[in-house]
């Protein structure tokens, strides 16, 4: 018997905001297909999500409101935890990063790889608010874009150009929570030195191989992954702080690290591990088959498949293989489906402006119609290049493809069947040669569904699902059951 199993993970929201149609149609309805699909195959799957519920997110946010970051995120986990159950995305847990068991996972984490020497502590001058009294990493500043001249950077990310940033590299920096201009201060913080996994990180990439043993197969991943990793790795990676100067987030489990937590692009994907053991303890299974290699045989026998958006490629591609790695034991990422942005309306999604589709306003508004939204945002998945979301679009393509083939189909033979077989499936009679054309041409374009879901396609997937439907009403047209 194959112990073969997947690992299915989905990028954890911040619990800052509502989720919008962006972030469904990025990521969790393909990551819903993918795992309904592997269900349906009976194979042994674990599909974990939940809540990102540190960093500058959420205690941004908790302080523009006022309020305390545990209420901003006890507010926002439950919204969005509604919404994906209403919208029938079927995830094995939804989990919480504040949980405690995930700051105990993370914390043993962290001091497994610190005791192994894969951190440098180094001191640096960072950028400090002298009237708030605490240092800007992150989010916490913004400033002009050095490359594409956006004003509103972030000390990360340039969210215009997706430039990767460091606060020092921002003209004009300001702090976000009192608008004044920074001083430089000392502190002390733990990095990862990600310049020495550049070699072993290159072959896995480009050939799915490390120190010559075949991992993955990497046709199999998607060129603007690979293109985005390989030109992180061209450009030369450079150490990276794991640890922040903030009150809010799993504490640093060193002597010395007082009022320091761990960067929440550390404990954000830990999560994906703290919330398979949880699920594991509640189902009596073990999380470890779902993430380790097998100690005897050194094999993996799980695939890990991480579903994310394109700004968080370089966290599940290259940092985060990184930790699993250098942790050891873990396996590592059979691939990273990410996929690109959704627009609405002709302009970019964007949660500050007000400018999108909020899920749970959906749901409440049209709550018989969650199949029609998952219709629409799979047949405009932003897989390879960004995509669009009209009203229009949705109305046209729900009344001239999900109504009128889809609906017309189930809607001729459910009254076929009520008016001459009293609502029951009668038994097959003797087959046609157009009886036996149609069954063996349903029974390929199943096949074409299979190959396509399993190569991330399903735009493709879903387009050969409609053409089941074509043939069985092209079948009736010809066979004219009601004449005979
Ligand atoms: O970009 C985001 O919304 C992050 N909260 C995603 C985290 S993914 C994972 F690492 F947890
Ligand atoms: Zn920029």
């Amino acid at each position: 018997m194959s112990n073969q199993k997947y690992t299915v993970t989905a990028a954890l929201p911040y619990a800052n905001g509502p989720l919008h149609l962006g972030h469904i149609a990025g990521v969790y309805l393909p990551a819903d297909i993918f795992v309904r699909y592997l269900r349906m195959k009976n194979e042994d799957v674990v599909f974990v999500c939940g809540s990102d519920e540190h960093g500058a997110a959420i205690t941004l946010r908790a302080k523009k409101e006022g309020v305390t970051p545990q209420e901003i995120v006890d507010r926002y986990h439950s919204i969005n935890k509604k919404a994906f159950r209403d919208f029938d995305i079927d995830f094995d847990i939804y989990h919480r990063t504040s949980s405690e068991i995930h700051h105990q996972t993370a914390s043993d984490y962290f001091k497994k790889l610190y005791e192994d020497g894969q951190f440098i502590q180094k001191t640096s001058e960072q950028y400090f608010d002298e009237e708030h009294q605490q240092f800007l990493a992150d989010r916490y500043i913004t400033g002009e874009c050095p490359k594409c001249e956006n004003p509103n950077a972030y000390g990360d990310q340039c969210e215009k150009c997706g430039s990767d940033l460091s606060p020092l590299d921002l003209i004009n920096p300001k702090s976000t929570i009192s608008g004044n201009k920074p001083v430089l201060k000392e502190t002390s913080h733990w990095f990862l030195p990600m310049e020495r996994h550049e070699e072993w990180l290159t072959s896995w990439i480009q050939e799915g191989k490390i120190h010559g043993k075949q991992l993955h197969n990497p046709k199999e991943w998607k060129n603007q992954v690979t293109g985005q990793v390989m030109s992180w790795l061209t450009a030369g990676l450079r150490p990276r702080a794991m640890t922040r100067d903030l009150d809010w987030g799993v504490k640093v489990p060193l002597e010395g690290a007082d009022g320091k937590v761990l960067y929440v692009w550390l404990d954000a994907p830990i999560g994906y591990i703290s919330a398979t053991k949880k699920w594991a303890e509640d189902n009596d299974k073990n999380w470890e088959e779902y993430w380790k290699v097998n100690p005897e045989s050194g094999e993996a026998e799980t695939k890990l498949i991480h579903f994310i958006g394109k700004d968080n490629i370089v966290f599940h591609s290259i940092i985060f293989p990184i930790l699993l790695k250098q942790h050891g034991e873990y396996v590592l990422p059979d691939n990273v489906p990410a996929n690109e942005f959704l627009n609405l309306e002709g302009d970019k999604l964007s949660t500050s402006r007000n400018w999108a589709v909020w899920l749970h306003e959906y749901i409440e508004e049209y709550p018989d119609k969650i199949d029609e939204l998952r219709y629409v945002l799979t047949s405009i998945m932003p897989e390879s290049k960004d995509s669009e979301f009209t009203w229009k679009d949705y109305q046209d393509r729900i009344n001239n493809e999900l109504v009128a083939i889809f609906g017309n189909f189930v809607n001729r033979v459910v009254v076929l069947t009520n008016k001459y077989y009293e609502g029951v499936v009668p038994t097959a009679g003797e087959l046609s040669e157009d009886d036996k054309a149609v069954l063996e041409e349903v029974k390929s374009i199943s096949e074409r569904i299979g190959k396509s879901v399993e190569q991330y396609r399903f735009r493709e997937a879903m387009g050969e699902a409609m053409n089941i439907a074509r043939a069985g009403n092209k079948y009736l047209a010809d066979a004219e059951p009601w004449k005979l």
